[in-house]
């Protein structure tokens, strides 16, 4: 009787079988199998690539990579039963009877092994890799999917899919990335697997043989990186996949959104409020209401009889207007963008030729076909009608696509860059292209500017083009957290900017809930609340003067700390590391942190630990990682790698400071481009190790940091020898202050050493010590503003030459 690995073929399952024939190829190697043709390339020392496929060519995703493979050294081995294609980094050994790939470290550990009876197998078109589980391996990332931290034992579904008031649970949702990271016996590895049909992950739920990952058709096509830590990973498929732009600091700041506000007298009056309160922020939405009978490139006529006007308004106060565009177009004879897409052929059709139509809010549309170049380029030139208008950001909603009834037929055909293909591989991709069609023509109408564009639908590749958000979450505690989990898993699949909406779009919060969304989400890449039609007044000051006191500290603190994070926006754009950090990037090899009462911790622009807890907790269990930590209201020290309990009333969200940590702040402002008192804040705090912060600086608005224009410095800090070295200034912009201010945490200042050395050392240094401002005494409970009290600050000219500041 056969054994079950010699058995390859049943019935119904197709493995590929024994390797008939391989070839050395420029980057790899080449073969076929029993029932399948394969082809290895080595793109980095860090990452190879898996294809396999049925044809004897390989069919792919033109949308998501866009490396090219590097020019690696590689060699390769061969004895009787297998081939080793070895990086400086991986070992990839591909077993011949049957075919299977075992990959490897450098020093000969195992970091992921196929199934040897089931490698890579069909059923139907249905195509999968089977791999074996490693002793406690834990999975990380495949980006917007509900559920814990560690994957494992869950199974995941990508088919974009618009889900209103979804569960905490439910899966799937609105965008795909299918690419997640394992981890096991302290090493990393991550997968993505490059194909758009529908795909499913399975993490070993329902067996305890094997993991998996499927697609509905198309090829085995997948890029397997390794690399000493995760972070290494994440950039790693970052170099594959690109990374953000840096987007408009404007859009960095806090943002008001809701289902709809209109009429232009509305939208005025709330920008005035935001400014009366002394609330910071920088921009209001338009939802589908500005639209006439909801048809895009339209303004109601009556309701907003003259937007140019309202929006210069809003400008004069600080505002920026970002503003919603859907997909579907109302196919309605004489309206113009439905006469010209059918005139230029623009939209999906039938196999028949005969154009889709699907029902969305301005009832039977077509759906422009984004996966064409054409219709891409056609789109962007549309947005002119919003551009004359003054709008500066684009919202892409509805672009998974979402259609009444929720179940697009799969015959409908898409160009799909000219291959021709079904809306089974174009789906996932759909949104994906509208985004960066929204992209192109943000930029191609106002070229000297970046582009931002928020979008709900996505793929691996997304973050080129767009920020995101997490759909439509309901006010509740526990989509909350669930919102931060998604953040912090979009993190770890190379979208940086992303959010959730604040307060829930559905449902009522109460007061508590709202007031500490407002303060966690202070601590989100995209800052954003946003609440549906039909529901209460959901604005920071609609919840009474508790909550309005409580969410206007936090969003000043969140404008206090743009210093630092604009400078953790750069460095996400240059590397694709999440500014919204998982503890599972830093800490990776901790068990501790994937415990569910510890998942939803992250660290902020890699300062910050961020403890996300619910409205109705006075007490929370926190886990801090080894290290030192400083509780950012007070300054009290704790050592890590132990679980403390904290106090946390609603007004005090708990932040921790990272030992050494360097924190950069500023002065109150009223917007991102509001004035402030010049001064930066460099807030320095003991720790053990040295540590360093790149502070980043632009114009915040224009390309030109590209070309130089832009200040930056590395400030590296010495705890240990009580030594700040702030280097020489890059770039040929101005920095926006003209003073720096250093507040020593955690340690005693020798003031008279200070006053000694600050001529000689410091150019125009002023030194002084002790308090710096108290602000009024607030009722107890309205007290969370972060004061700088009993701070011993050093303050200095900022000049762009090498400072150096000795402590000791
Ligand atoms: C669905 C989006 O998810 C939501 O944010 C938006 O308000 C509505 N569409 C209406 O445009």
């Amino acid at each position: 009787m056969k054994s079950a690995s010699q058995r390859s073929v049943s019935k119904q399952n197709l493995a590929v079988g024994k390797v008939n024939f391989w070839k050395k190829t420029e980057r790899g190697i080449s073969g076929e199998t029993e029932h399948a043709f394969f082809q290895l390339t080595v793109y980095a020392d860090h990452t190879i690539r898996v294809q396999v496929s049925r044809e004897n060519s390989f069919s792919g995703n033109p949308y998501s990579v866009i490396a090219q493979p590097a020019n690696t050294e590689f060699t390769i081995t061969e004895n009787e039963d297998k081939i080793t294609l070895r990086t400086s980094i991986i070992q990839c050994e591909v077993n011949l009877q049957p075919f299977h790939l075992s990959f490897l470290d450098s020093n000969g550990n195992s970091l992921n092994q196929d199934d040897p009876a089931f490698a890579v197998s069909w059923l139907g078109t249905e195509v999968t890799n089977y791999k074996k589980v490693q002793e406690d391996e834990k999975f990380i990332g495949l980006g917007e999917k509900t559920g814990g931290l560690n994957r494992a034992g869950s199974a995941y579904t990508n088919w974009n899919t618009d889900y209103f008031g979804y569960g905490v649970g439910d899966d799937p949702l609105y965008m795909s990335i299918p690419f997640y990271i394992g981890v096991h016996h302290e090493r990393a590895y991550g997968i993505f697997f490059d194909n758009t049909h529908k795909t499913i992950f399975n993490f070993g739920a329902s067996n305890n043989r094997f993991i998996y990952y499927s697609a509905d058709d198309g090829d085995m096509d997948y890029y397997f990186f390794h690399h000493e830590t995760v972070a290494d990973i994440i950039q790693a498929y970052c170099q594959l996949t690109g990374t953000m732009e840096l987007p408009p600091l404007w859009s960095l700041g806090f943002q008001q959104c809701r289902y709809s506000y209109y009429p232009d007298s509305e939208v005025l009056t709330l920008a005035k409020t935001f400014r009366d309160k002394n609330m910071p922020a920088d921009v209001i939405y338009l939802d589908i209401h500005h639209m006439d009978k909801y048809k895009v490139f339209t303004f109601d006529p009556e309701k907003f009889a003259d937007p140019k006007g309202m929006i210069s308004q809003l400008k004069d106060m600080g505002f920026r207007v970002v503003i919603i565009m859907d997909p579907g177009i109302k196919t309605e004879e004489g309206y113009t963008p439905y006469t010209e897409g059918l005139a230029k052929d623009l939209f999906v059709k039938y196999p028949d030729g005969s154009i889709y139509e699907g029902q969305v809010w301005p009832g039977w549309c077509a759906f422009p076909d984004f996966t064409k170049e054409e219709t891409r380029t056609w789109w962007a030139e549309q947005m002119e009608f919003y551009k004359n208008a003054g709008v500066d950001g684009y919202w892409t909603d509805m672009n998974e696509p979402a259609s009444w009834g929720q179940f697009t037929p799969n015959l409908i055909e898409f160009s799909y860059e000219g291959e021709e293909v079904s809306h089974r591989k174009a789906r996932n991709i759909y949104g994906f292209q509208m985004a960066r069609s929204a992209k192109e023509g943000a930029e191609f109408q106002n070229p000297e500017e970046r582009a931002f564009v928020l979008t709900r639908a996505g793929f691996s590749g997304i973050q080129r083009y767009a920020a995101a958000w997490t759909g439509d979450n309901v006010a509740s505690d526990e989509h909350m957290l669930a919102g931060i989990r998604l953040v912090n898993s979009l993190g770890l699949s190379g979208v940086s900017f992303a959010g959730y909406d604040v307060g829930g779009f559905a449902g009522e919060a109460s007061k508590g809930l709202f007031a500490r969304w407002m303060s966690v989400a202070a601590f989100a890449p995209f800052y954003r609340a946003h609440s549906m039609i039909n529901s209460n007044d959901a604005e920071p000051w609609a919840f009474g003067e508790e909550v309005e006191e409580i969410s206007r500290n936090y969003m000043k603190l969140r404008y206090r700390l743009l210093p630092t994070i604009y400078s953790s926006f750069k460095q996400s754009a240059d590397t694709g590391l999440p500014i919204s950090r998982s503890l599972a990037i830093d800490y990776s090899f901790d068990t501790k942190i994937y415990e569910s009462a510890f998942q939803n911790q992250y660290l902020f622009c890699d300062q910050l630990l961020v403890v996300p807890v619910e409205s109705f907790k006075e007490i929370t269990k926190v886990y801090l990682p080894k290290g030192d930590w400083y509780y950012l209201f007070d300054d009290q020290k704790h050592v890590g790698n132990q679980v403390i309990y904290q106090d946390c009333p609603l007004n005090y969200l708990p932040v921790y400071v990272k030992g050494s940590a360097i924190l950069a702040l500023q002065s109150d402002i009223s917007h991102s481009t509001d004035t402030t008192d010049g001064i930066l804040q460099l807030h320095v705090y003991q720790g053990q190790e040295p540590n360093s912060y790149l502070h980043y600086e632009d114009d915040g608005i224009s390309k030109a940091y590209l070309e130089g224009v832009y200040h930056s410095r590395k400030i590296t800090w010495n705890p240990q020898e009580g030594t700040l070295q702030i280097e020489a200034a890059e770039g040929t912009y101005p920095s926006k202050f003209e003073k720096i201010a250093v507040y020593i945490h955690g340690r005693e200042v020798n003031k008279a050493l200070i006053q000694e050395q600050s001529t000689e050392v410091v150019k125009e240094t002023v030194a002084f010590l002790g308090k710096l401002t108290e602000f009024d005494p607030l009722p107890e409970y309205l007290h969370p503003y972060y004061e700088i009290k009993d701070v011993p600050c050093i303050q200095v000219s900022n000049t762009s030459e090498a400072i150096v500041i000795h402590l000791q």
